[in-house]
């Protein structure tokens, strides 16, 4: 089975978790902005993403590579500020075609955000963020930050995966 890692990111969280599933695993880990990303090369697909705008960044490489993906794409970390539920649900039902996604496992995993290191105009845009978001805890990191990356937060990726590679033994 060859097995790849696709990822999107604006900030490095979701490169940071890619790369430690690719530590794990051995498989080769690609940013969608590198022009080798190519999935055809590929039979079993984990894509990585950043949530950012209730949407997920990778989503415009997915419709570009749509044909490639239907079939071999497995599994979907999402990498937000909120944790999982319906809300991020949601947002990543509106990112990705229900095609792609239904066949996809999806794991949920949560990023990092330093208002020191975004843009002016970012800051700003969090500032109102947190003035608009009635969920106190949330309206508190959109405007100090929160890290929660960690590493251990893989481990439900990678038993999937070993659940994966033995039903292909199996088979
Ligand atoms: C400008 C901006 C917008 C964001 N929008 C959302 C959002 O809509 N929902 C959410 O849960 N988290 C949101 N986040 C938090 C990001 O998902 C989090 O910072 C994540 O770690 C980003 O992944 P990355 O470091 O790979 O870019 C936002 C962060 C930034 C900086």
């Amino acid at each position: 089975m060859k097995g790849a890692i696709f990822f999107s990111t604006k900030h490095g969280s979701t490169a940071q978790y890619a790369n430690w599933i690719g530590e794990a695993t051995g498989f080769p880990v690609f940013d969608v902005n590198d022009a080798k990303a190519d999935p055809s090369k590929y039979d079993f697909l984990i894509l990585g993403s950043a949530l950012i705008f209730y949407r997920l960044t990778i989503r415009k490489w997915v419709k570009a590579n749509l044909a490639d993906l239907e079939g071999r794409s497995k599994i979907l970390f999402s990498v937000s500020g909120a944790g999982a539920g319906s809300k991020l649900n949601q947002w990543v039902a509106a990112s990705l075609p229900e095609s792609l996604l239904s066949k996809m496992n999806h794991v949920a995993l949560r990023g990092r955000m330093n208002p020191a290191k975004l843009s002016w105009v970012l800051r700003q845009i969090m500032k109102i963020g947190a003035l608009l978001n009635p969920n106190r805890k949330a309206s508190k990191e959109e405007r100090e930050g929160f890290d929660y990356v960690d590493k251990s937060s893989i481990e439900p990726i990678l038993k999937l995966i070993e659940e994966f590679q033995l039903s292909e033994v199996s088979t």
